[in-house]
């Protein structure tokens, strides 16, 4: 556990590099296991004398080297670890190239070090709420004018960057927790740390083992509807939508996502009509849609994706919806204008539903909160769909054979 005195101490330092001195700094909130703070700052500029609150996320996590034996290979340690450099290194390199009406929060200064085999990360932000007072709840929905304003932030960020793709795939540097763990032996990146090769915390090559729970559960209709093999050699529904979404087919359209876009990672303005989300620590390349299957089930209301609202009946199936449609149709246009790229609708509605089956997959295999009958039934529809099967199995074949030449 990290002492306010360490934590003072960092902060002390990075305000002074920016001509800044440090008048009080109070933890309001722990991060995942212990491994950190979120404090809120008081500091006073030396030159003018005037005070400003500004927020600082530090990090210290317990060093691999320390607990070797207990956590050298546990995958949600690793992938935390990483996660905070992901977010430190977004933070100083990436969001400030973004234009101002995507709002995130900026970094004044931040420091991502290692001594004696202990990582220490620390960013100090601005405070969000100065512009956008309003915090998403914990699990909660967002009214219509929130979901509004967090779709037109999303199609925003997806459309900036996927027109600097290129700028994104040289960033995209860290692999999947295990994979660069058993390479490197290591749990630091280093300051050119980067972005996740794949954005995201829930794609099947980081959750191997709830994917064989999954498979062994035989009280669960997604059991065999995902893990059985699908006449396609070997290959399972589940692993078809993984492999799809991270194959050369998708490449064109491959942006940066945030990666955990929930109602819980966003401030909004006192109207709603405008958000700003932070908690990048999952960012990378992906498809827009990847952002938009967890928003959809974990923060937008029922009545907003489908005609009647009324409870949906188990084991039903459910084809896309006006209000679905007409949020996606809306997203598809503002991604198409700012990035300038032409995204084909009936291409991109085969993407948003591959993401809607590798979400489903997660959360069968995890744990379910949110529109789950929306989602189970939409899903249901998809997998019965010959049309959807036919094309992600050839789509994955093309991309496997790709990949071989
Ligand atoms: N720039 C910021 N301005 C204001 N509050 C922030 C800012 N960044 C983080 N917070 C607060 O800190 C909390 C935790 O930050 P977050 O980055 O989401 O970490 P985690 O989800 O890992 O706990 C947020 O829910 C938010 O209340
Ligand atoms: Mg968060």
């Amino acid at each position: 556990m990290q002492s306010q005195p360490e934590i003072r101490g960092v902060a002390t330092e990075l305000l002074a590099s920016k001509g800044l001195r440090l008048i009080s700094c109070n933890s309001v909130q722990t991060l995942w296991a212990g491994y950190g703070h979120i404090c809120q700052i008081k500091a006073c500029s030396n030159n003018t004398g005037v005070s400003q609150s500004l927020m600082f996320k530090y990090v210290s996590p317990p060093s691999s080297k320390s607990n070797k034996n207990v956590r050298s290979l546990d995958e949600g340690h690793i992938r935390k670890i990483f996660s905070y450099q992901v977010e430190q290194y977004f933070y100083t390199y990436l969001a400030p190239q973004m234009p101002n009406k995507i709002a995130v929060a900026s970094c004044l200064a931040s420091v991502n070090t290692t001594a004696k085999g202990a990582n220490t990360i620390g960013m100090v932000m601005n405070d969000l709420r100065d512009s956008f007072p309003v915090a998403g709840e914990k699990r909660a929905e967002l009214n219509e004018t929130q979901v509004h304003a967090a779709l037109k932030w999303l199609a925003g960020f997806h459309g900036f960057w996927w027109s600097r793709a290129d700028e994104v795939r040289r960033a995209a540097r860290v692999r999947p927790p295990l994979e660069h763990f058993k390479q490197h032996k290591s749990t630091e990146l280093g300051p050119q740390a980067g972005i996740w090769l794949k954005g995201g915390y829930t794609y099947l090559a980081t959750r191997r083992k709830e994917y064989d729970g999954l498979k062994m559960d035989e009280d669960s209709e997604w059991s065999s509807a995902f893990c059985e093999p699908g006449g396609s050699g070997e290959t399972s529904v589940a692993e078809l939508a993984a492999g799809f979404l991270c194959s050369s087919a998708v490449r064109e359209y491959q942006t940066l996502i945030h990666g955990d876009v929930k109602s819980e990672n966003l401030f909004t303005t006192i109207k709603g009509d405008a958000v700003a989300f932070f908690d990048f620590q999952y960012v990378g390349l992906g498809l827009g849609v990847c952002d938009l299957a967890k928003l959809f089930t974990c923060s937008v209301p029922l009545r907003m994706l489908v005609d009647d609202d009324e409870a949906i009946p188990t084991a039903s199936t459910l084809e896309m919806q006006q209000g679905e449609e007409t949020l996606l149709r809306k997203y598809h246009d503002q991604l198409q204008r700012t990035s300038g790229k032409r995204y084909g609708w009936s291409l991109f509605l085969t993407h948003w539903e591959t993401a809607l089956v590798d979400w489903l997959r997660f959360q069968a295999s995890w744990g379910f909160w949110g529109n789950t009958e929306w989602l189970e039934a939409r899903v249901r529809s998809i997998l019965d769909d010959a049309q959807w099967l036919a094309w992600i199995k050839s789509a994955y074949e093309a991309s496997e054979r790709d990949w071989r030449n």
